[in-house]
């Protein structure tokens, strides 16, 4: 199959690529640059760098008529949404809807969306959120991403486009850059390798669903080959304190885990966040399969690997 992925040289669309490529694809991987790197791309696979907003972008479609397309580009922090709400429609509303005009043109069949839980249902009071929960997301990013999994609705009943939204919990692994907000175990595993201890912000008892970026590949492949279609939330379903958190990853970096700071707490910061997977495990028979201590090693011994990655 003839598959495009849309920031492909970022931290989760690399290994989306990986996984297509291993499974005998052939991969573009478009991406500006902006927080990803060239280093992430597959050799195997075919870059692309260009921004999605560019004019040239249509011509490149055309050339490669993919018949799938990932799109995993974004302007993913938060902060910048809040700040900049205009510039966050424009990179994430607006020039995805230009990926999918341009795709339509030229014969796409499938679009798969990297949407997010955590943006999207809000404080998970009462546990895990399933894809029925109230729709609430509390900043701009979030809007965005809601925005999108609803136009792609409206593709499928106006177009017949074939889509999925993929809703990712905290997704961690190799190759996340450690400046991102959301990336906490990439902050803390960056600490750690420099040997200095993890700083939490708060009392450390907020939880997070920590899935494995390579898990989020396997359940994309999935629902290409079945063809999904619609809103899936991808987690584990599981709920870690960041406390645990930087407990395990000192134990991992054998560092003493009575080293951890805590700062003060970020006003408004979400407490709890968990989404319930049970549709994905139903409908795709996905299960998130790494446990939280392997993908944590891997990710530590990544940085480790990995010194000049900031
Ligand atoms: N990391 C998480 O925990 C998480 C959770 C939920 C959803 N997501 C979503 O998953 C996707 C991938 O996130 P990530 O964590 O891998 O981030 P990332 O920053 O590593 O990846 C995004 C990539 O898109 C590229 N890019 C950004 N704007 C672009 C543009 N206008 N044109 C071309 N390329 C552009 C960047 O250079 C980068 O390589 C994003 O859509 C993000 O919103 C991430």
């Amino acid at each position: 199959m003839r598959i495009l992925v849309t920031g492909g040289a970022g931290f989760i669309g690399s290994h989306f690529v990986d996984r297509f490529i291993a499974e005998g694809n052939q991969v573009w991987a478009l991406d500006n640059l902006r927080s990803g790197s060239r280093t992430n791309v597959n050799p195997k696979a075919k870059f692309i760098l260009m921004d999605l907003k560019d004019a040239a972008l249509e011509s490149e479609v055309a050339q490669i008529r993919p018949e799938a397309v990932f799109h995993l580009a974004a302007q993913i922090d938060v902060r910048v949404s809040c700040s900049d709400p205009i510039f966050d429609a424009t990179e994430n509303i607006i020039a995805t809807l230009r990926l999918i005009e341009v795709g339509l043109k030229n014969e796409m069949r499938f679009f798969g969306f990297a949407s997010s839980g955590g943006a999207i249902y809000g404080e998970a009071s009462n546990g895990p959120q399933s894809e029925i929960h109230l729709e609430v997301p509390m900043n701009p990013y979030g809007v965005a991403k809601l925005a999108i999994d609803k136009y792609l609705h409206s593709y499928s009943v106006q177009r017949s486009l074939k889509s999925v939204s993929l809703r990712f919990s905290n997704v961690y692994g190799p190759r996340q850059g450690a400046k991102g907000e959301a990336g906490v175990v990439a902050v803390f595993a960056k600490l750690l390798r420099d040997g200095k201890p993890p700083r939490i912000n708060g009392d450390g008892l907020q939880t997070r669903d920590f899935v494995y970026a390579p898990d989020l590949a396997e359940a994309a492949s999935m629902v290409l080959k079945q063809r999904a279609t619609g809103v899936f939330n991808l987690g584990t379903g599981i709920e870690t304190t960041i406390l645990d958190l930087a407990k395990n990853l000192c134990s991992i970096a054998d560092m003493d885990d009575s080293l951890i700071q805590h700062g003060s707490a970020i006003q408004g910061e979400q407490r709890r966040s968990v989404l319930d997977p049970s549709k994905a495990a139903r409908e795709l028979v996905w299960n998130p399969r790494t446990s939280f201590a392997h993908g944590l090693k891997t990710t530590y011994d990544w940085f480790v690997a990995n010194r000049s990655v900031e």
